[in-house]
């Protein structure tokens, strides 16, 4: 990848300059970022994989460092994911003009960028958006990536209103201590976050006590990217091992756990980061809600239940290094799948932009074609 380090301060600092936003927030920076050049127009993406030890930024000129930047977790996050896939065709159309592609390339190209990784159905989506308008030329579908991002953000900001609206009038109208797994911030949208816009807005209300943030083995987007977004936005938390959480909840020490999504199907069956189901269990075993967010882009409504759903499966040495040293006997192996499916059955509420909807209580199934939240 072609890196290009910017002291992150000083990117903090231009940007605070140039908005309205007073202090340091999450609404501060943005996890991808179409830039306009004269001669290289680009892709500029805050690189996961070194926060929050050093703010690096990459210049993204080509779909294949994209495509890199995508499997190696340097942009993450399923509503993220479906930014970049709409900008990497953009900048698609870009490389092809420059390097004289025929439209074989082009679209073989494509293919392979909607492709990176199978799990969150935010990618393809996003790639499919942009290059539906393919024909209509280059500035047509920048303008549809950019629709992407502004769409995803608008629609966070309203689900985490929807979702804090439901749990102050679940569980109680008082502070509330949560629970939370993985990166759902800014880090892995196109801004502002999911489950954790929700965070972000009751603890805006005043109405948020205590977030358990959970590591999130074996990559880490908890202790890493969540508590660093919390950290900036000044909400209290803890970081927990994922060994914790089932525990945390059965001694009654959280009020709700909330998540992500990298697929919700039309059943209401959701696939997030591989721990996720664990939270649901012992919701469901305390008596507490469990709550999904995500902006509706992340509903494959064309996928009847999460059996159907593809489990990225990564490599060994995520599992059997740490930090980058081998913790394991030579020779053995891994199993690391990076997802899990929680059943709908164990679901609270998925909280999308289009309301909330109540996976117990409403008939199956819940999205596609008829369903009242569409
Ligand atoms: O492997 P990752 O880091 O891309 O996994 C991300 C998650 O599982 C998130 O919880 C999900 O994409 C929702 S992000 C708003």
């Amino acid at each position: 990848l072609s890196v290009n380090r910017i002291a992150f301060s000083r990117y903090l600092a231009l940007r605070e300059y140039d908005t309205e936003v007073e202090g340091i927030d999450n609404t501060m920076f943005r996890a991808i970022e179409w830039i306009d050049a004269a001669a290289d127009s680009h892709i500029r993406l805050i690189d996961q994989t070194r926060l929050p030890g050093a703010e690096v930024y990459l210049e993204i000129t080509e779909v294949s460092q994209l495509i890199d930047a995508i499997q190696c977790l340097a942009v993450r996050g399923a509503p993220a994911l479906g930014a970049a896939g709409g900008y990497g065709v953009a900048l698609a159309l870009l490389e092809a003009e420059r390097k004289q592609w025929d439209a074989d390339t082009l679209t073989a190209t494509i293919d392979a960028l909607a492709n990176a990784r199978p799990t969150a159905v935010n990618l393809a989506w996003g790639a499919g958006r942009v290059a539906a308008v393919r024909a209509a030329g280059f500035d047509r579908a920048l303008a549809e990536a950019h629709a992407i991002a502004a769409d995803d953000e608008r629609s966070n900001r309203e689900l985490s209103r929807l979702g804090a609206d439901w749990l102050l009038a679940r569980v109680g109208d008082r502070p509330l201590r949560a629970v939370t797994h993985c990166n759902t911030g800014a880090l892995a949208t196109a801004a502002w976050g999911t489950a954790y816009g929700i965070l972000h807005e009751l603890h805006n209300r005043g109405k948020l006590e205590l977030v358990y943030v959970d590591e999130t083995r074996p990559l880490l987007q908890g202790t890493r990217l969540t508590s660093w977004e919390l950290h900036h936005d000044g909400i209290p938390h803890v970081v927990e091992v994922d060994g914790a959480a089932s525990s945390t909840i059965l001694r009654g020490l959280v009020d709700f756990a909330v998540i992500g999504a990298d697929r919700i199907t039309a059943n209401g069956d959701t696939a997030n980061k591989v721990g996720s189901v664990a939270l649901a269990l012992a919701c469901e075993r305390r008596g507490i809600p469990f709550v999904v967010a995500a902006p509706y882009s992340t509903v494959d409504e064309a996928t009847a239940t999460g059996d159907e759903i593809e489990i990225e499966e990564r490599g060994d040495e995520e599992v059997l290094a740490f930090g980058g040293v081998s913790v394991a006997t030579p020779g053995v192996t891994a199993f690391n799948p990076a997802f899990d499916v929680t059943p709908n059955d164990l679901i609270s509420a998925i909280v999308t932009e289009r309301g909330v909807v109540e996976p117990k209580a409403d008939a199956q199934p819940l999205f596609g074609p008829g369903p009242a939240t569409n």
